[in-house]
């Protein structure tokens, strides 16, 4: 084990299963040290709880890692869970962000066609959930003498992505949202930044029509010809969450095997071994 997060405490939000991008950071950090804490949605049959506590027995023993259910609509939920989780590890270092959530129908509908509810509630879970959750946060981060929140976008926020309809809205305000917040917690030495990841076969993406085209896509024209992993943005959040990102704040740093850089989706410039 490498001990770059050595007594950092996080709070991670968002592991749903073995495929959530929250599940890759987790594991990324606890690879390097840091003390965790979770937080699950709950959900009537409870199938998330159970995801969640059959992975924490393979990170380690279940006793060593603080788990809460908190619903990010509700705002005792999250008290509770940052009053729990902070007692639980000792105070609160880190926290990951990775929770969104739009209505199927929504995101498959025409962006003209997207219902006024179904706006409003993408919003609210994917964006500003952030808010509440980094208002919960930053006492207890400033108590540690600073902090680091993380939370996950998506390139739809700048560019129109089809099938990514009502949720690309919430992505541009949460990314707006990370700029504000940065700004406002910087003089705590509270960070806040985004990681924009490439895309990933997780549950929400499921709800994405076409997913297997862009990762295609990915495959076929990003600059490194390549779809990311869990590992590669489990691999940023550490370098967020740690004393190396020191002065990093307010960013949206791409993991998405440099496709934001293209200017066209069609014409992908040849490999050098490719150009005649
Ligand atoms: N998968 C991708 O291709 C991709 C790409 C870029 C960004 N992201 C972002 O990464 C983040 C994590 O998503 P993921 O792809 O790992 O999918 P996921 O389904 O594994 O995770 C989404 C999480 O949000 C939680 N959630 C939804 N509504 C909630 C609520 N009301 N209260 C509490 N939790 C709630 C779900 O329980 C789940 O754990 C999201 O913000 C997503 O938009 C995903």
């Amino acid at each position: 084990m490498n001990e770059l997060l050595k007594g950092n405490r996080a709070l991670i939000m968002g592991v749903a299963d073995k495929h959530s991008i929250a599940w890759g950071i987790a594991q990324g950090m606890h690879r390097q040290g840091a003390s965790l804490a979770f937080t699950f949605q709950h959900e009537p049959r409870g199938r998330i709880e159970r995801n969640v506590r059959k992975l924490l027995s393979e990170l380690g023993n279940p006793q060593d890692f603080p788990l809460m259910a908190c619903d990010v609509t509700s705002d005792s939920d999250i008290d509770n869970a940052f009053r729990t989780s902070a007692a639980a590890l000792g105070g609160l270092d880190t926290l990951v962000h990775a929770i969104a959530y739009a209505d199927r129908e929504d995101l498959n509908r025409p962006f003209s066609e997207i219902s006024r509810n179904g706006y409003k509630m993408a919003m609210e879970i994917s964006a500003y959930s952030l808010n509440a959750v980094a208002r919960a946060a930053s006492p207890l981060m400033e108590q540690a003498g600073g902090g680091s929140i993380m939370t996950l976008t998506y390139n739809a926020a700048e560019k129109a992505v089809p099938g990514y309809s009502a949720m690309a809205p919430a992505k541009a305000a949460l990314e707006a949202g990370v700029r504000y917040l940065a700004a406002e917690l910087g003089p705590r030495k509270i960070r806040v930044n985004a990681i924009s990841a490439g895309p990933l076969r997780t549950l929400s993406a499921s709800a994405v029509k076409g997913m297997t085209v862009l990762r295609r896509w990915t495959e076929a024209a990003s600059p490194l010809r390549e779809n990311i992993t869990l590992e590669d943005v489990g691999n940023t959040a550490v370098f967020l969450a740690s004393d190396m990102s020191r002065m990093v704040t307010g960013n949206t740093i791409f993991v998405d095997s440099g496709t934001y850089i293209l200017g066209s989706q069609v014409a992908a410039m040849p490999a050098p071994e490719d150009a005649g």
